[in-house]
């Protein structure tokens, strides 16, 4: 008679338990830094005063709405990879690698500059986890953390040219 299995249903994914576990480990990572800089946009996108509101504020909206998809396509790759998403309030503040953000700043630059350091914060966390994705040659997470790295160095360019003189 076949044995019914009792083992709940892992992963859609072929790659080792081992690796899934590292590259989920990684997208928390990254979920963690990636949930945080989500709030700081909002909060730069509602306290911005100056000349270049009318550009920056729309401008910070779209980087929000990125950040909210990009975060919620890492969560969803931790899970499918048979680990679970960690995203709470209280999570995520303990384990960012984002600078606080500084809540007075009202003047438009001042908010490109605290926003353009933060991305590259971001970026370089991505970075490190997609060489973890692909050291364990999960190549779909590649995929993702690569549409993430240039969709947020093109919003890096965005604010780094809003700088130049
Ligand atoms: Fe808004």
């Amino acid at each position: 008679m076949a044995q019914t299995s009792t083992r709940s249903y892992a992963s859609p994914s072929p790659l080792p338990e081992e690796a899934r576990q590292r590259v989920a480990a990684a997208l928390n990572e990254r979920l963690a830094d990636g949930l945080d800089l989500w709030t700081q946009v909002k909060v730069a996108h509602w306290n911005i005063k100056g000349p270049h509101f009318a550009g920056l504020h729309p401008l910070f909206e779209t980087f929000a709405v990125d950040l909210a998809n990009r975060n919620d396509e890492i969560a969803e790759r931790a899970v499918t990879l048979g680990a679970l998403a960690y995203g709470t309030a209280r999570h995520v503040a303990g384990r960012s690698r984002i600078a606080e953000y500084p809540q007075e700043t009202t003047r438009d630059l001042e908010h490109v500059k605290l926003l353009a350091d933060r991305f590259e914060t971001y970026l370089e966390g991505v970075r490190d986890s997609r060489r973890v994705a692909e050291e364990a040659k999960d190549i779909d997470t590649v995929d993702l953390l690569t549409e993430t790295i240039s969709t947020f160095e093109k919003h890096t360019w965005f604010l780094r040219a809003s700088l130049e003189r």
